[in-house]
């Protein structure tokens, strides 16, 4: 199915014009990472090794899942972390998954209005920067959830080499510099952050400089020892619930005392014989995957080729409504109706696909529901195991180094997650999502989120581990990824590196990475009545691993390399580690 047309053509031609570019859409990939026991893709090469080397000592996926979520808190300070949340999606190697959310939960004292001023209008800034932006975090908990109920090591084991990086240090290269940089102005205001983050002088740290995080190592040190409660009854709450209470937040102990992790199941569905498991609601994540690929089933994408016109008004048409659906409909299960079944119902999508021109863009302001009133910010990983367990997880503080705050003596960062929900309906937040009511602030509730950690089988077996950061872009990101390997032959690390497009149904546009479409192919589109906006900047990072070979046709051949890891070639300081 993979041998497209247009992809024999470019094989056919590249033999005999060598030097010519002939697909504009591609990117040239390195070769994926190989491995026969075990792969780990993250964001942080330290992390990857930290990963690996628990799947060396007899570890599980999920072991080494918990140890880098640990050591990314400390070598990828603005995104891993343990002030944060995140989702954990595990497929087990008798087929069998499950998922964990530990996202962030709305503070007991929170109201519907609390970013509004008196007038009603959003006031700049309040649900990103600073205390009150601070959702109740759940990486602890996660972690601690996971390793208990599937991990097969000690805490002590799991904690120790992030407890290593944060004493000792580590070594700063490009990427984890570039990232410092990129956050130092907002860190520079907090007195607490900027101590760890930035040099005595205030400058930002550079190239082969050491990061320690003295602070960071006693709170995971506590954490390792006692567990949990060290993190949310003792005295690291403690500590935060008093520098909220000094600067303006509204965080209380008793959002700590009564912080629940959520097993849930995951949101499954079956794309051209592929069986995804992605991320139930809180997220929006798997479901609005798994509704863009109905719609998308029924269309020859493969045939189509990988950035024709073709297939991207179609992934366009269908990413506009779907995200119509996660704007207005979706939010916390605790909370609101989730009309799950029937977004994930083959049927609605051929009807939306029985609403789409194929002549003319659509229009979002016709889909408007009644009555409704960007980056490396986030970061995902992923793992096998040699038993062929597999874990995918995507945490965060949500803007890179969440709300950009410490409290004293703690040394952890805190998110800024309470931009996920609604602030007021029809207003975006940071990520242009014009959102609803089923995602309104109240207390306990947890922010609709886009993270997507997905797993796909195939016949019974893992088939591909994949997930990213980039906010509303996550699940545009995450299908792209599925749909390059499965319709359009990409090997893994080709199918992560390929440019870009997404479309929100809000705005009314359609976002282009750069280089990411010919001109032929723009001119195209606009004349069908698209607004294209070629982006000066790239967006996500993805990490995924491939089973079985690097594409569908090395797979079929037979002989290709078990594990395939890929890390995002936008990545700057990423790794996948193969063993
Ligand atoms: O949960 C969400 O959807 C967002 N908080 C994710 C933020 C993110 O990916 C930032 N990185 N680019």
């Amino acid at each position: 199915m993979h041998h497209t047309r247009r992809t024999l053509i470019a094989v056919s031609l590249s033999l005999t014009l060598t030097f010519a570019p002939l697909v504009t859409a591609f990117a040239a990939s390195p070769q994926p990472a190989k491995g026969e026991h075990g792969m780990v893709v993250t964001a942080q090469h330290l992390a990857s090794e930290v990963g690996v080397e628990v799947l060396k000592k007899g570890g599980n996926a999920v072991d080494a899942a918990v140890a880098v979520g640990y050591a990314l808190a400390v070598v990828y300070p603005n995104a891993g972390n343990i002030g944060g949340g995140g989702f954990m999606t595990i497929r087990f190697k008798d087929g069998r998954s499950t998922f964990l959310d530990f996202r962030e939960r709305a503070p007991l004292a929170s109201t519907k209005t609390m970013y509004l001023d008196k007038d009603g209008k959003p006031v700049k800034g309040a649900s990103l920067d600073g205390y009150l932006a601070v959702g109740v975090p759940g990486s602890v908990a996660g972690f601690e959830t996971a390793r208990e109920k599937y991990g097969t090591l000690t805490r002590q084991d799991l904690m120790a080499p992030a407890i290593r990086y944060a004493k000792d240090g580590f070594v700063l290269e490009q990427g984890d510099v570039a990232s410092l940089e990129g956050g130092a102005e907002r860190l520079a205001k907090d007195p607490a952050a900027a101590a760890i983050f930035l040099k005595p002088d205030g400058k930002p740290y550079a190239i082969g400089e050491r990061l320690v995080q003295a602070d960071l190592a006693a709170a995971l040190s506590a954490i390792s020892e006692q567990g949990r409660d060290a993190f949310y009854k003792g005295s690291i709450a403690d500590g935060i619930v008093k520098a909220s209470a000094e600067k303006g937040g509204i965080l209380a102990k008793a959002d700590f005392e009564t912080y629940a992790v959520r097993e849930l199941e995951p949101v499954t569905c079956n794309y051209r014989g592929y069986e995804i498991t992605s991320s139930p609601p809180p997220s929006s994540g798997g479901v609005i995957i798994c509704e863009i690929l109905n719609v998308l089933e029924g269309y020859p994408l493969s045939y189509l080729g990988a950035g024709s016109a073709e297939t991207v008004r179609i992934m366009v048409e269908a990413m506009r409504h779907a995200y119509v659906d996660r704007n207005s409909a979706l939010g916390d299960p605790d909370f609101v109706d989730n009309p799950v079944e029937k977004l994930l119902d083959k049927n609605y999508a051929k009807e939306i696909r029985e609403k789409i021109d194929p002549f003319r863009a659509g229009v979002s302001q016709e889909l408007m529901p009644k009555g409704f009133g960007e980056s490396q910010e986030t970061t995902h990983y992923s793992i096998v195991d040699n038993d062929g367990n597999a874990v995918a997880v995507t945490y965060t503080l949500n803007g890179s180094f969440g709300a950009a705050v410490v409290a004293d003596g703690t040394g952890i960062l805190l998110n800024n997650e309470m931009d996920d929900f609604t602030q007021k309906p029809g207003v975006p937040n940071l990520y242009g999502l014009v959102q609803g009511e089923a995602n309104a602030i109240e207390p306990r509730k947890t922010p609709l989120s886009s993270m997507s950690p997905t797993i796909v089988a195939k016949d019974g077996k893992p088939f591909m581990v994949i997930g990213s950061p980039g906010g509303s872009r996550i699940i545009t990101i995450t299908l792209e990824a599925i749909v390059n390997v499965v319709d359009h032959g990409m090997n893994i690390q080709e199918a992560i590196d390929a440019p870009r497009i997404h479309h929100q149904w809000l705005p009314d546009t359609v976002y282009i990475e750069p280089f990411g479409l010919s001109p032929d192919t723009e001119k195209l589109l606009a004349g069908m009545g698209y607004h294209l906006d070629v982006a000066d900047a790239t967006w996500g990072q993805a990490a995924g691993i491939l089973v079985g070979g690097k594409s569908l046709a090395d797979i079929e051949k037979g002989g290709g390399a078990r594990y395939n890891g890929a890390i995002d070639s936008r990545a700057a300081s990423g790794k996948a580690i193969g063993y």
